[in-house]
């Protein structure tokens, strides 16, 4: 089966659900594929979720382009997203410069945060796909609380959106704002919106894979459902490891060379 196009995602819009969720390496990006996610993300919530980082602003174009890259040698269906981090799409020029570097890494898309738009209709100028994000933006937030509950900033949050739209992107995140005003921005813009946080109304949903499996366990937004307690289970498995070598039953004859 071919990869999963920009083109089939806008196409989605009001039919069909869009399944999205991120992923930094080779074998995760694998098994979300092989379970039918339409897009995977490499996020730059790799700097948090993989490195420890307390947010996303140190996370560099050469540690994405590096997990882009183990991420797509494991895709062979959905549409693999490159998200840009803080400071490379500042300005047109060095947008579509960094921007090839996730094509380069195997990525098909890019996602940019914020109403930069100047760049995103440069990317899109230069034949590279682009997602945009608003809401809670990560690279730029103090804090991450709910955007848009106040009228300026939710009129903000929509002019945004459509401004985004009018420029060319082929889908937008809505992060952490209130549902009904994410219904108003998907009912407004003609591209699939993909909410985390953003209620149900949305055209699609992403979550971080580590949140989702429950193995992020540093903080958990009111949005993250868990959906396994998996770093309880690994952590389970590794403490059986360890007893299983205290006790001498691991290795066994059959797991032994003669
Ligand atoms: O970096 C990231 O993982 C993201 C998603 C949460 C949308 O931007």
């Amino acid at each position: 089966m071919p990869n999963i196009t920009t083109e089939q995602i806008k196409s989605m819009k009001g039919k069909q659900k869009i399944i999205a969720l991120t992923a930094y390496d080779y074998t995760f990006a694998k098994i979300l594929d092989e379970a039918g996610v339409d897009i995977i993300l490499v996020g730059d919530s790799v700097g948090m979720v993989c490195c420890g980082d307390k947010d996303t602003k140190s996370v560099t174009i050469e540690q994405m382009a590096y997990h882009t890259k183990a991420v797509a040698r494991g895709v062979k269906h959905a549409l693999v997203i490159g998200d840009m981090p803080i400071h490379t799409f500042d300005d047109p020029k060095g947008a579509v410069k960094n921007a090839r570097m996730f094509l380069d890494a195997g990525a098909t898309a890019v996602k940019v945060e914020g109403n930069i738009v100047g760049s995103v209709k440069a990317l899109i100028n230069e034949g590279i796909p682009v997602m945009s994000h608003v809401g809670l933006t990560p690279q730029t937030a103090e804090s991450f609380k709910v955007r848009g509950k106040n009228k300026e900033e939710a009129e903000k949050i929509l002019s945004d959106a459509k401004a985004l739209d009018k420029a060319g992107i082929f889908s937008l995140v809505l992060e952490c704002i209130p549902a009904q005003l994410a219904e108003e921005i998907t009912k407004a813009i003609s591209v699939p919106t993909i909410g985390i946080g953003a209620g149900s109304l949305c055209d699609g949903q992403i979550l971080v894979c580590y949140d989702l499996l429950g193995m992020f366990q540093d903080f958990r937004p009111k949005f993250v459902r868990r959906f396994w307690e998996g770093g309880d289970a690994v952590k389970e498995a590794i403490v059986q490891f360890r007893q299983a070598i205290e006790t001498g039953s691991f290795p066994s004859q059959g797991e032994s060379y003669t």
